[in-house]
Protein backbone atom coordinates (compact mmCIF):
# COMPACT_ATOMS: atom_id res chain seq x y z
CA UNK A 1 0.00 0.00 0.00
CA UNK A 2 1.77 3.12 -0.84
CA UNK A 3 -0.64 6.09 1.33
CA UNK A 4 1.76 8.08 3.42
CA UNK A 5 4.50 5.54 1.91
CA UNK A 6 7.80 7.88 2.39
CA UNK A 7 10.37 8.46 -0.09
CA UNK A 8 13.88 7.74 0.59
CA UNK A 9 17.04 9.57 -0.20
CA UNK A 10 18.11 7.27 -2.74
CA UNK A 11 21.34 7.81 -5.30
CA UNK A 12 20.53 7.92 -8.42
CA UNK A 13 22.50 4.70 -9.80
CA UNK A 14 20.08 2.69 -7.29
CA UNK A 15 17.11 3.76 -9.23
CA UNK A 16 16.04 2.05 -11.93
CA UNK A 17 15.73 4.64 -14.84
CA UNK A 18 13.04 3.03 -16.97
CA UNK A 19 9.53 4.49 -17.08
CA UNK A 20 8.39 0.97 -18.42
CA UNK A 21 8.80 -0.98 -15.14
CA UNK A 22 5.76 -1.96 -13.02
CA UNK A 23 8.36 -0.07 -9.71
CA UNK A 24 8.24 3.26 -11.28
CA UNK A 25 4.75 2.87 -12.42
CA UNK A 26 3.24 2.22 -8.94
CA UNK A 27 5.87 4.55 -6.79
CA UNK A 28 7.67 7.08 -9.27
CA UNK A 29 8.09 9.44 -5.98
CA UNK A 30 11.87 8.43 -5.09
CA UNK A 31 13.10 8.99 -9.14
CA UNK A 32 10.97 12.51 -8.76
CA UNK A 33 13.07 13.82 -5.58
CA UNK A 34 16.27 12.97 -6.40
CA UNK A 35 15.46 14.47 -9.74
CA UNK A 36 14.36 17.83 -7.45
CA UNK A 37 17.07 17.61 -5.62
CA UNK A 38 19.85 16.69 -8.13
CA UNK A 39 18.88 17.58 -11.48
CA UNK A 40 15.34 18.95 -11.64
CA UNK A 41 15.55 18.93 -15.54
CA UNK A 42 16.71 15.66 -15.99
CA UNK A 43 17.78 14.12 -19.08
CA UNK A 44 16.73 9.87 -19.42
CA UNK A 45 18.43 7.95 -21.52
CA UNK A 46 16.04 4.61 -21.61
CA UNK A 47 17.16 1.20 -22.35
CA UNK A 48 14.56 1.18 -25.45
CA UNK A 49 17.00 4.10 -26.69
CA UNK A 50 14.99 6.95 -26.54
CA UNK A 51 15.80 10.15 -24.79
CA UNK A 52 13.43 11.87 -22.54
CA UNK A 53 13.71 14.45 -20.48
CA UNK A 54 12.12 15.11 -17.14
CA UNK A 55 10.54 18.39 -15.74
CA UNK A 56 10.46 18.27 -12.22
CA UNK A 57 10.11 21.10 -10.52
CA UNK A 58 6.01 22.72 -9.97
CA UNK A 59 7.21 26.08 -11.23
CA UNK A 60 8.84 24.80 -14.47
CA UNK A 61 5.97 22.09 -15.04
CA UNK A 62 3.67 25.18 -14.78
CA UNK A 63 5.60 27.33 -16.99
CA UNK A 64 6.02 24.61 -19.98
CA UNK A 65 2.22 23.93 -19.81
CA UNK A 66 1.13 27.15 -20.24
CA UNK A 67 3.65 27.57 -23.35
CA UNK A 68 2.52 25.71 -25.66
CA UNK A 69 4.17 26.92 -28.71
CA UNK A 70 7.24 26.02 -27.71
CA UNK A 71 6.04 22.38 -25.93
CA UNK A 72 4.19 21.15 -28.68
CA UNK A 73 1.43 18.45 -27.32
CA UNK A 74 2.11 16.99 -30.76
CA UNK A 75 3.41 13.88 -29.20
CA UNK A 76 1.53 10.52 -31.26
CA UNK A 77 -0.95 10.72 -33.68
CA UNK A 78 -1.80 6.88 -32.81
CA UNK A 79 -5.01 8.17 -31.08
CA UNK A 80 -6.38 11.48 -32.81
CA UNK A 81 -6.84 12.68 -29.08
CA UNK A 82 -7.55 16.59 -28.37
CA UNK A 83 -4.67 16.56 -25.42
CA UNK A 84 -2.14 15.37 -28.56
CA UNK A 85 -3.26 18.32 -30.97
CA UNK A 86 -1.80 21.94 -31.21
CA UNK A 87 -3.18 25.17 -32.07
CA UNK A 88 -4.77 26.21 -34.28
CA UNK A 89 -6.64 22.61 -34.89
CA UNK A 90 -6.80 22.22 -31.13
CA UNK A 91 -8.14 25.61 -30.97
CA UNK A 92 -11.29 24.99 -33.27
CA UNK A 93 -12.09 21.59 -31.74
CA UNK A 94 -11.74 22.67 -28.07
CA UNK A 95 -14.10 25.78 -28.74
CA UNK A 96 -16.56 23.97 -30.41
CA UNK A 97 -17.11 21.25 -27.65
CA UNK A 98 -16.24 23.12 -24.49
CA UNK A 99 -19.74 24.36 -23.92
CA UNK A 100 -21.44 20.83 -23.33
CA UNK A 101 -18.55 19.97 -20.10
CA UNK A 102 -18.69 23.43 -18.86
CA UNK A 103 -20.76 24.22 -15.34
CA UNK A 104 -23.86 24.58 -17.25
CA UNK A 105 -23.68 21.80 -19.26
CA UNK A 106 -22.97 19.30 -16.46
CA UNK A 107 -25.63 21.17 -14.39
CA UNK A 108 -27.85 19.41 -16.85
CA UNK A 109 -27.29 15.90 -15.96
CA UNK A 110 -26.48 16.44 -12.60
CA UNK A 111 -29.29 14.15 -11.39
CA UNK A 112 -28.62 11.42 -13.37
CA UNK A 113 -24.70 11.85 -11.93
CA UNK A 114 -26.08 11.75 -8.79
CA UNK A 115 -28.45 8.25 -9.32
CA UNK A 116 -25.52 6.53 -11.04
CA UNK A 117 -24.04 7.31 -8.05
CA UNK A 118 -26.39 6.12 -5.30
CA UNK A 119 -26.55 2.99 -7.99
CA UNK A 120 -23.67 2.07 -8.17
CA UNK A 121 -22.29 2.16 -4.89
CA UNK A 122 -25.25 0.43 -3.23
CA UNK A 123 -23.28 -3.17 -3.17
CA UNK A 124 -20.81 -1.51 -0.81
CA UNK A 125 -23.24 -0.89 1.22
CA UNK A 126 -25.49 -3.68 1.25
CA UNK A 127 -22.43 -5.95 1.32
CA UNK A 128 -20.63 -4.47 4.26
CA UNK A 129 -17.93 -3.54 2.09
CA UNK A 130 -16.31 -5.61 -1.09
CA UNK A 131 -14.03 -4.31 -4.07
CA UNK A 132 -14.28 -0.49 -3.74
CA UNK A 133 -12.60 -0.78 -7.19
CA UNK A 134 -15.50 -2.09 -8.67
CA UNK A 135 -17.97 0.79 -7.61
CA UNK A 136 -14.76 3.20 -8.61
CA UNK A 137 -15.09 1.72 -12.30
CA UNK A 138 -18.78 1.62 -12.54
CA UNK A 139 -19.79 4.94 -11.46
CA UNK A 140 -17.33 6.75 -13.91
CA UNK A 141 -17.69 4.37 -16.55
CA UNK A 142 -22.00 4.67 -16.60
CA UNK A 143 -21.94 8.65 -16.34
CA UNK A 144 -19.83 8.76 -20.15
CA UNK A 145 -22.11 6.34 -21.20
CA UNK A 146 -25.07 8.32 -20.28
CA UNK A 147 -23.67 11.51 -21.76
CA UNK A 148 -23.27 10.05 -24.76
CA UNK A 149 -26.23 7.95 -24.81
CA UNK A 150 -23.92 5.09 -25.56
CA UNK A 151 -26.41 1.62 -25.89
CA UNK A 152 -23.70 -1.10 -25.78
CA UNK A 153 -22.47 -3.72 -23.59
CA UNK A 154 -19.65 -1.93 -21.15
CA UNK A 155 -17.29 -5.11 -21.35
CA UNK A 156 -17.25 -4.36 -24.74
CA UNK A 157 -16.02 -0.37 -24.54
CA UNK A 158 -14.01 -1.54 -21.60
CA UNK A 159 -12.14 -3.56 -23.79
CA UNK A 160 -11.59 -1.00 -26.80
CA UNK A 161 -10.53 1.32 -23.93
CA UNK A 162 -7.56 -1.38 -22.58
CA UNK A 163 -6.96 -1.36 -26.33
CA UNK A 164 -6.57 2.56 -27.06
CA UNK A 165 -4.58 3.02 -23.77
CA UNK A 166 -1.97 0.40 -24.72
CA UNK A 167 -1.83 1.39 -28.20
CA UNK A 168 -1.04 4.64 -26.80
CA UNK A 169 1.49 3.07 -24.31
CA UNK A 170 3.24 1.17 -27.18
CA UNK A 171 3.54 5.19 -28.98
CA UNK A 172 5.45 5.33 -26.00
CA UNK A 173 7.81 2.56 -26.26
CA UNK A 174 5.71 0.21 -23.60
CA UNK A 175 4.90 -3.24 -24.81
CA UNK A 176 1.21 -4.05 -25.66
CA UNK A 177 -1.17 -6.74 -27.44
CA UNK A 178 -0.81 -7.35 -31.09
CA UNK A 179 -4.29 -6.77 -31.09
CA UNK A 180 -4.66 -3.16 -29.76
CA UNK A 181 -4.48 -1.21 -32.71
CA UNK A 182 -7.02 -2.63 -34.15
CA UNK A 183 -9.31 -2.56 -31.52
CA UNK A 184 -8.35 1.00 -31.07
CA UNK A 185 -9.18 1.65 -34.62
CA UNK A 186 -12.70 -0.59 -33.81
CA UNK A 187 -13.89 1.87 -31.40
CA UNK A 188 -12.96 4.78 -33.35
CA UNK A 189 -15.13 3.46 -36.08
CA UNK A 190 -18.12 2.39 -33.80
CA UNK A 191 -18.08 6.03 -32.95
CA UNK A 192 -18.42 7.34 -36.18
CA UNK A 193 -21.18 5.32 -36.83
CA UNK A 194 -22.60 6.53 -33.64
CA UNK A 195 -21.90 10.23 -34.46
CA UNK A 196 -23.25 9.45 -38.17
CA UNK A 197 -26.81 8.73 -36.54
CA UNK A 198 -26.98 11.28 -34.23
CA UNK A 199 -26.14 13.83 -37.39
CA UNK A 200 -29.24 11.39 -39.05
CA UNK A 201 -31.67 11.62 -35.76
CA UNK A 202 -30.61 13.64 -32.71
CA UNK A 203 -31.70 12.88 -29.58
CA UNK A 204 -31.56 14.55 -26.31
CA UNK A 205 -27.57 13.81 -24.73
CA UNK A 206 -24.33 15.83 -24.81
CA UNK A 207 -22.85 13.15 -27.50
CA UNK A 208 -26.08 14.46 -29.48
CA UNK A 209 -24.99 17.70 -29.45
CA UNK A 210 -21.17 17.12 -29.80
CA UNK A 211 -22.19 15.27 -33.08
CA UNK A 212 -24.33 18.14 -34.36
CA UNK A 213 -20.76 19.39 -34.94
CA UNK A 214 -19.84 17.58 -37.24
CA UNK A 215 -23.23 17.86 -39.21
CA UNK A 216 -23.56 19.75 -42.92
CA UNK A 217 -21.77 23.89 -42.22
CA UNK A 218 -20.29 22.24 -39.00
CA UNK A 219 -16.87 23.10 -38.00
CA UNK A 220 -16.11 19.76 -37.26
CA UNK A 221 -15.04 16.19 -38.93
CA UNK A 222 -16.97 12.78 -38.09
CA UNK A 223 -13.78 12.20 -37.50
CA UNK A 224 -12.69 14.61 -35.11
CA UNK A 225 -16.36 14.01 -33.20
CA UNK A 226 -15.55 10.53 -32.95
CA UNK A 227 -11.75 10.88 -31.62
CA UNK A 228 -13.15 13.34 -28.88
CA UNK A 229 -15.76 10.62 -27.81
CA UNK A 230 -13.09 8.50 -27.52
CA UNK A 231 -11.53 10.22 -25.17
CA UNK A 232 -14.32 10.92 -22.97
CA UNK A 233 -14.70 7.37 -23.03
CA UNK A 234 -10.52 6.74 -22.28
CA UNK A 235 -9.90 10.14 -20.38
CA UNK A 236 -13.37 10.68 -18.53
CA UNK A 237 -13.26 7.26 -17.19
CA UNK A 238 -10.02 6.07 -16.36
CA UNK A 239 -9.16 9.08 -14.80
CA UNK A 240 -12.08 9.64 -12.55
CA UNK A 241 -11.94 5.68 -11.73
CA UNK A 242 -8.14 6.04 -10.29
CA UNK A 243 -8.96 9.13 -8.17
CA UNK A 244 -11.77 7.84 -6.47
CA UNK A 245 -9.49 4.44 -5.57
CA UNK A 246 -6.79 6.66 -4.59
CA UNK A 247 -9.96 8.76 -2.37
CA UNK A 248 -11.17 5.34 -0.83
CA UNK A 249 -7.80 3.55 -0.11
CA UNK A 250 -6.73 6.55 1.97
CA UNK A 251 -9.81 6.63 3.81
CA UNK A 252 -9.16 3.10 4.52
CA UNK A 253 -6.81 3.54 5.89
CA UNK A 254 -6.88 6.86 8.04
CA UNK A 255 -10.21 6.22 10.60
CA UNK A 256 -9.65 9.81 12.31
CA UNK A 257 -9.25 11.81 8.58
CA UNK A 258 -13.08 9.97 7.76
CA UNK A 259 -14.33 11.00 11.02
CA UNK A 260 -13.17 14.23 10.97
CA UNK A 261 -14.72 15.18 7.39
CA UNK A 262 -17.73 12.82 8.52
CA UNK A 263 -18.07 15.41 11.07
CA UNK A 264 -16.99 18.43 8.85
CA UNK A 265 -18.41 18.15 5.58
CA UNK A 266 -17.66 21.28 4.23
CA UNK A 267 -13.88 19.83 4.33
CA UNK A 268 -15.18 17.75 1.85
CA UNK A 269 -13.88 19.44 -1.29
CA UNK A 270 -10.36 19.80 0.59
CA UNK A 271 -10.24 16.10 0.49
CA UNK A 272 -10.71 16.17 -2.49
CA UNK A 273 -8.06 18.45 -3.86
CA UNK A 274 -5.38 17.06 -1.45
CA UNK A 275 -6.24 13.31 -3.09
CA UNK A 276 -5.80 14.92 -6.19
CA UNK A 277 -2.16 17.05 -5.48
CA UNK A 278 -0.84 13.39 -3.37
CA UNK A 279 -1.73 11.11 -5.89
CA UNK A 280 -2.69 12.31 -9.42
CA UNK A 281 -3.59 9.75 -12.09
CA UNK A 282 -2.15 11.33 -14.42
CA UNK A 283 1.69 11.05 -13.53
CA UNK A 284 3.27 13.39 -16.26
CA UNK A 285 2.17 15.18 -19.13
CA UNK A 286 4.39 14.52 -22.43
CA UNK A 287 5.17 17.12 -25.05
CA UNK A 288 7.91 17.23 -27.67
CA UNK A 289 10.19 21.04 -27.65
CA UNK A 290 9.12 22.77 -31.02
CA UNK A 291 12.54 24.13 -30.80
CA UNK A 292 16.03 24.34 -28.38
CA UNK A 293 14.46 25.06 -24.60
CA UNK A 294 16.88 25.87 -21.80
CA UNK A 295 15.71 25.46 -18.61
CA UNK A 296 18.04 26.20 -14.93
CA UNK A 297 20.71 25.87 -17.17
CA UNK A 298 20.10 22.21 -19.12
CA UNK A 299 19.24 22.80 -22.71
CA UNK A 300 16.42 20.49 -23.98
CA UNK A 301 17.37 20.03 -28.22
CA UNK A 302 14.28 20.44 -30.58
CA UNK A 303 12.71 17.29 -31.34
CA UNK A 304 13.02 16.24 -27.84
CA UNK A 305 10.39 14.26 -26.36
CA UNK A 306 10.13 16.04 -22.28
CA UNK A 307 7.51 14.85 -19.53
CA UNK A 308 5.75 17.63 -17.64
CA UNK A 309 6.06 15.26 -14.33
CA UNK A 310 3.18 16.59 -11.90
CA UNK A 311 3.38 13.86 -9.77
CA UNK A 312 7.00 15.97 -9.13
CA UNK A 313 5.51 19.22 -9.15
CA UNK A 314 2.67 18.34 -6.70
CA UNK A 315 5.18 17.15 -4.12
CA UNK A 316 7.93 20.07 -4.66
CA UNK A 317 8.72 21.18 -1.10
CA UNK A 318 9.08 24.90 -2.62
CA UNK A 319 5.40 25.00 -2.94
CA UNK A 320 3.84 22.60 -0.19
CA UNK A 321 4.89 22.30 2.78
CA UNK A 322 5.42 19.03 4.49
CA UNK A 323 4.46 17.62 0.66
CA UNK A 324 4.32 14.05 1.57
CA UNK A 325 1.80 14.50 4.33
CA UNK A 326 -1.69 14.27 3.34
CA UNK A 327 -3.14 17.35 4.63
CA UNK A 328 -6.16 18.70 3.93
CA UNK A 329 -5.63 22.13 6.08
CA UNK A 330 -3.14 23.51 3.75
CA UNK A 331 -3.85 26.43 2.58
CA UNK A 332 -2.95 25.70 -1.17
CA UNK A 333 -4.63 22.58 -1.44
CA UNK A 334 -5.90 23.46 -4.91
CA UNK A 335 -3.05 24.62 -6.37
CA UNK A 336 -1.75 21.27 -7.54
CA UNK A 337 -1.42 20.60 -11.07
CA UNK A 338 -3.21 17.74 -11.56
CA UNK A 339 -5.70 18.87 -14.26
CA UNK A 340 -2.65 20.54 -16.08
CA UNK A 341 -2.91 24.32 -17.17
CA UNK A 342 -2.73 26.12 -20.23
CA UNK A 343 -5.00 25.72 -23.76
CA UNK A 344 -4.83 22.06 -22.40
CA UNK A 345 -6.32 22.47 -18.96
CA UNK A 346 -8.82 19.35 -18.55
CA UNK A 347 -11.88 20.07 -20.03
CA UNK A 348 -13.50 17.47 -17.84
CA UNK A 349 -12.31 18.98 -14.96
CA UNK A 350 -16.12 20.10 -14.02
CA UNK A 351 -17.94 16.52 -14.82
CA UNK A 352 -14.59 15.15 -12.58
CA UNK A 353 -14.82 17.20 -9.81
CA UNK A 354 -18.85 17.17 -9.37
CA UNK A 355 -18.34 13.07 -9.86
CA UNK A 356 -15.63 13.10 -6.92
CA UNK A 357 -18.31 15.42 -4.66
CA UNK A 358 -21.06 13.14 -5.71
CA UNK A 359 -19.27 10.07 -4.37
CA UNK A 360 -17.66 11.73 -1.27
CA UNK A 361 -20.72 13.68 0.34
CA UNK A 362 -22.42 10.24 -0.67
CA UNK A 363 -20.38 7.77 1.07
CA UNK A 364 -19.65 10.17 3.92
CA UNK A 365 -23.68 10.18 4.67
CA UNK A 366 -23.92 6.57 4.42
CA UNK A 367 -20.94 4.95 5.38
CA UNK A 368 -20.43 4.71 9.40
CA UNK A 369 -16.97 3.81 9.22
CA UNK A 370 -14.63 2.22 6.18
CA UNK A 371 -11.47 0.27 6.61
CA UNK A 372 -8.97 -1.56 4.24
CA UNK A 373 -9.74 -4.92 4.09
CA UNK A 374 -6.25 -6.64 5.84
CA UNK A 375 -7.46 -10.06 4.53
CA UNK A 376 -7.32 -8.65 0.95
CA UNK A 377 -4.15 -6.07 -0.20
CA UNK A 378 -5.12 -3.48 -2.50
CA UNK A 379 -3.41 -4.04 -6.02
CA UNK A 380 -2.33 -1.44 -7.83
CA UNK A 381 -2.76 -0.38 -11.13
CA UNK A 382 -0.44 -1.59 -13.63
CA UNK A 383 0.34 -1.26 -17.69
CA UNK A 384 -2.17 0.91 -20.17
CA UNK A 385 -0.05 3.71 -20.90
CA UNK A 386 2.20 3.28 -17.74
CA UNK A 387 1.41 6.85 -16.39
CA UNK A 388 -1.71 6.40 -14.81
CA UNK A 389 -1.70 6.27 -11.37
CA UNK A 390 -4.19 4.19 -9.13
CA UNK A 391 -5.74 0.91 -7.70
CA UNK A 392 -7.45 -2.23 -9.63
CA UNK A 393 -8.54 -3.70 -6.55
CA UNK A 394 -9.25 -1.87 -3.34
CA UNK A 395 -11.26 -3.79 -0.89
CA UNK A 396 -12.84 -2.55 2.17
CA UNK A 397 -14.88 -3.27 5.05
CA UNK A 398 -17.71 -1.05 5.56
CA UNK A 399 -20.42 -0.60 8.57
CA UNK A 400 -23.70 1.26 6.83
CA UNK A 401 -24.92 4.17 8.83
CA UNK A 402 -27.79 3.20 11.17
CA UNK A 403 -29.97 6.22 9.74
CA UNK A 404 -29.67 4.91 6.36
CA UNK A 405 -29.47 0.97 7.15
C1 LIG B 1 -9.90 13.28 -11.73
C2 LIG B 1 -10.18 13.20 -13.01
C3 LIG B 1 -9.32 13.81 -14.11
C4 LIG B 1 -8.02 14.18 -14.12
C5 LIG B 1 -7.02 14.14 -12.98
C6 LIG B 1 -7.72 14.68 -15.46
C7 LIG B 1 -6.51 15.19 -15.86
C8 LIG B 1 -6.27 15.77 -17.09
C9 LIG B 1 -5.05 16.41 -17.46
C10 LIG B 1 -3.80 16.51 -16.58
C11 LIG B 1 -5.18 16.87 -18.72
C12 LIG B 1 -4.15 17.67 -19.52
C13 LIG B 1 -3.20 16.79 -20.24
C14 LIG B 1 -2.06 17.57 -20.85
O1 LIG B 1 -1.82 18.74 -20.49
O2 LIG B 1 -1.36 17.00 -21.68
C15 LIG B 1 -6.50 16.51 -19.17
C16 LIG B 1 -7.01 16.80 -20.40
C17 LIG B 1 -8.23 16.35 -20.83
N1 LIG B 1 -9.20 15.72 -20.07
FE1 LIG B 1 -9.05 15.23 -18.13
N2 LIG B 1 -8.85 14.55 -16.23
C18 LIG B 1 -9.85 14.04 -15.44
C19 LIG B 1 -11.15 13.80 -15.82
C20 LIG B 1 -11.65 14.01 -17.07
C21 LIG B 1 -13.01 13.78 -17.47
C22 LIG B 1 -14.13 13.31 -16.52
C23 LIG B 1 -13.08 14.06 -18.80
C24 LIG B 1 -14.27 14.01 -19.72
C25 LIG B 1 -15.35 13.30 -19.57
C26 LIG B 1 -11.77 14.47 -19.24
C27 LIG B 1 -11.44 14.82 -20.53
C28 LIG B 1 -10.26 15.43 -20.89
C29 LIG B 1 -9.98 15.91 -22.24
C30 LIG B 1 -10.89 15.79 -23.44
C31 LIG B 1 -8.71 16.50 -22.19
C32 LIG B 1 -7.94 17.15 -23.35
C33 LIG B 1 -8.10 18.65 -23.23
C34 LIG B 1 -7.27 19.42 -24.24
O3 LIG B 1 -6.25 18.92 -24.71
O4 LIG B 1 -7.68 20.54 -24.54
N3 LIG B 1 -10.93 14.44 -18.17
N4 LIG B 1 -7.15 15.85 -18.14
Amino acid sequence: MTYHARTRKVAHDDLVWDFGTQTYQVFPYEHYRWCRENDPVHRVDLPNGNVVYMITKYDDIKAAALDHKRFSAAVTDTVGWLMFKDPPEHTTIRSSVQSHLSKKGIDLIDAAIDRINRETFQYLLDGRGGDAATYCQLFPAAVVNHMLGIKIDPQQIDYWIGCSLRAMGQAFGLPGKPEDHKGQADLVAFLEGVVRDYIAHPEDNIGSLLAQNAAPGGKLSVRNVADFMNMLFTGGHETTTFTLSSAIGILGQDPALFRRIKDDRSRIPAFIDETLRYRPVLQSNPRIAAEDITIRGVTIPKGSIVKLCTGSGNMDEDVFENPEEFNIDRPNVSEHLSFSRGVHTCIGAVLARRELSKAMTHLFETVASIQLDADRPVKPHLGGTGNEHGFDSVPVLIEADVVRA
